[in-house]
């Protein structure tokens, strides 16, 4: 969600801290994008503005009324939960006469008993934020240690320290203040926060592209840890005082990968990418002869040997990348496998033990719903092994084991190379478990490891098509709503199509099971209606091919505008067909890493053809930190 920056730097250093907030808040900006507001601290006071709408709106008022050149500041781009989207309810939040600066992402869930304490103190608040609580009770406490805390800037830490005791729910803040020229302190619980590492300078960013132009060199926190950075140091604390290590690594991709490279969108990018954000997932996880090796996966082989349940845990995407890894995973292991909405499995009383594998499944590793399903689910004795993109985020830090995707960062909100990567990735961890478990011979294994490889080129040669897909997008970008179909794997692919043309073209589409189609939604079929059907190959199990066919049928008799994703030389769905648009042969579990790409494209190009922005759709935000 909110996207949150912080900086520190010595003077005389090469940056200056606004441009160096500014340009992380830009690479950020995909976060949230409701408000954005800076503050720097100056000759011994701050200053800041904020701004309502896109980061645009903000560099527009600072140009219109310049900030200082500072070595300190934070800055913040918002998607707003209490209160909203204005300049009042813009971060930072001031406090102690304007000598304090915070800024926050993520919900303080007793803030309405926290506010009535201090409007019974006579604060005044003037906006309706949980953030400005959270700046006043840290006010109030960073006064009270005037005589306990002499060092400014100590003192703001252990203000930050108290405070956090006191707070309920998920949060990163970040706080400067005017008493403390060099100091930035960052607290988190639940919520996104990681450390750059400069040489003179340090950094803080909800994730690594907040200072990725500026250093490789980051530290991931753990769970309720106080940072406190200073131009030639960062030193952690838990929120007693306690010292506390974070983690350092090597972002592993540089700044051009968060570039858009000449395309129109990053979503364009991305889809363009994902050739190699599968190729990517499967490298290194095969040795020279083709088998299988997830090194990665650090749990006792006797327990997942004797794993009886796995359970899918995911959000959206996500989500559907579980519905079609389910297919793949009951066919090769035998273990019946769940797929639930994290933010339903929680609240169930669901059936989970230590014979349970919980499998969460996030592109960005903080979404709170499937954080709170895996805590929930370890919690229950199961074993959890997380599907994420974002090294060093919450989810697979909390998580047993993680299987990474090596898709590179996404940037544009509606997820598109996350999605292909994770169902490659599901698919080495259902393998795996087969040739464990004995379901799978290694012989039968590595041939679907050697179809796997030869994925990338066959969703290039979908990608190379793509001009045919774009103009059909164009032609039908009148389309009040869209109809998707598909069975078997092809039914979530089609979940997927009707999801992304909701995020970002903003017209109402549905995904069916074409089973379904004549228990009800067929009704909503009439003259002129589009409908995708996605075909699965012929050359596959039982009636499955002809079945769809027939629904291809089903509604092209009722008028609908049929447009077919079928496998070269699959004649048999031309007749009915008002379009076809057609993907290499591949295995029938393997094809969702293909089908799913023309409806990308669709949606994108749809989009764009209204003037939407693709990257930024309404409403939306990229990773969703809050319940
Ligand atoms: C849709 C989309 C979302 C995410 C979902 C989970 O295009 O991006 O539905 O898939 O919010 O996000 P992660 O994978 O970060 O947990």
């Amino acid at each position: 969600m909110c996207g949150i920056v912080g900086y520190v730097g010595r003077p005389g250093h090469a940056h200056t801290a606004l441009n160096v907030v500014l340009e992380g808040l830009r690479r950020l900006e995909y976060r949230g994008y409701d408000s954005a507001g800076v503050a720097v601290v100056v000759n011994g006071a701050i200053d800041s503005r904020k701004k309502s709408g896109k980061l645009s709106n903000l560099v527009e008022e600072i140009e219109k009324a310049p900030l200082p050149d500072a070595v300190t500041g934070i800055g913040h781009t918002r998607w707003a939960t209490h209160g909203g989207p204005t300049d009042q309810n813009a971060h930072p939040h001031l406090a102690d006469g304007g000598r304090l600066a915070v800024i926050h992402n993520g919900i303080i869930e007793n803030f309405a008993e926290l506010k009535s304490e201090l409007l019974d103190s006579g604060h005044v608040f003037l906006s309706e934020t949980d953030t400005e609580v959270a700046a006043a009770l840290l006010a109030t406490i960073y006064r009270s240690l005037a005589d306990e805390v002499a060092d400014p800037g100590q003192r703001l830490t252990v203000a930050m320290q108290r405070a956090c005791q006191r707070l309920e729910g998920a949060f990163t803040l970040l706080a400067v203040h005017a008493d403390a020229a060099d100091v930035v302190v960052a607290a988190r619980r639940s919520s996104p926060l990681v450390v750059g590492l400069g040489d003179g300078e340090n950094f803080l960013g909800s994730d690594v592209s907040g200072f990725i132009d500026y250093t490789r060199r980051a530290v991931e926190l753990g769970q309720d840890q106080i940072v406190t950075i200073t131009p030639e140091a960062m030193e952690i604390t838990d929120f007693h005082g306690n010292p506390a290590e974070g983690t350092e690594y090597r972002v592993d991709w540089d700044a051009a990968a968060a570039e858009k490279d000449g395309y129109s969108s990053f979503m364009l990018k991305e889809i363009n990418e994902q050739p190699s954000a599968v190729e990517q997932t499967l490298m290194g996880r095969l040795d020279q002869h083709g088998n299988l090796m997830l090194d990665e996966l650090r749990i006792d082989e006797s327990i997942l040997r004797a794993v009886d349940k796995i359970v899918v845990v995911a959000c959206g995407t996500a989500a559907y990348a579980g519905q079609v890894a389910k297919y793949a995973i009951e066919h090769w292991c035998r273990i019946p496998t769940e797929v639930e909405l994290a933010h339903e499995f929680r609240y169930r009383d669901p059936i989970v033990n230590e014979k349970t594998l919980v499998v969460a499944f996030s592109q960005s590793g903080e979404t709170m719903d499937t954080l709170m399903a895996v805590r929930h689910a370890r919690e229950q004795g199961a074993k959890v092994v997380s599907i994420c993109n974002t090294n060093g985020s919450t989810i697979p830090r909390e998580s047993d084991a993680v299987i990474y995707t090596h898709a590179g960062p996404e940037i544009a909100v509606a997820s598109t190379k996350a999605f292909l990567s994770q169902i490659a990735a599901a698919y080495l961890l259902g393998l795996y478990l087969a040739q464990l478990r004995g379901t799978k011979f290694a012989d039968e294994v590595r041939d679907v490891l050697r179809e796997l490889q030869e994925v990338p080129a066959k969703i290039q040669s979908v990608l190379d098509a793509a001009d045919e897909v774009k103009d059909l997008a164009r032609r039908m970008s009148t389309a009040e709503s869209v109809l998707f179909l598909g069975r078997h794997v092809g039914y979530p692919v089609a979940l997927e199509g009707a999801l992304k043309l909701k995020e970002i073209a903003y017209i109402h589409a549905e995904g069916f099971a074409a089973g379904e189609l004549k228990h009800g939604p067929i009704a909503l079929v009439e003259e002129g209606q589009p409908v995708f059907v996605i075909v699965p190959s012929p050359r596959g199990r039982d009636s499955l091919h002809a079945k769809v066919v027939s629904n291809i049928q089903e509604v092209r008799a009722r008028g609908a505008i049929t447009i077919v994703i079928a496998e070269e030389g699959d004649d048999a769905v031309v007749p009915y067909a008002n379009e076809v648009i057609r993907v290499p042969q591949t295995p029938v579990l393997l094809a969702p890493l293909l089908t799913t790409v023309p409806l990308q494209l669709f949606a994108c190009e749809l989009a764009d053809s209204k003037g939407y922005d693709v990257d930024q759709p309404r409403n939306l935000a990229k990773s969703v930190t809050v319940e």
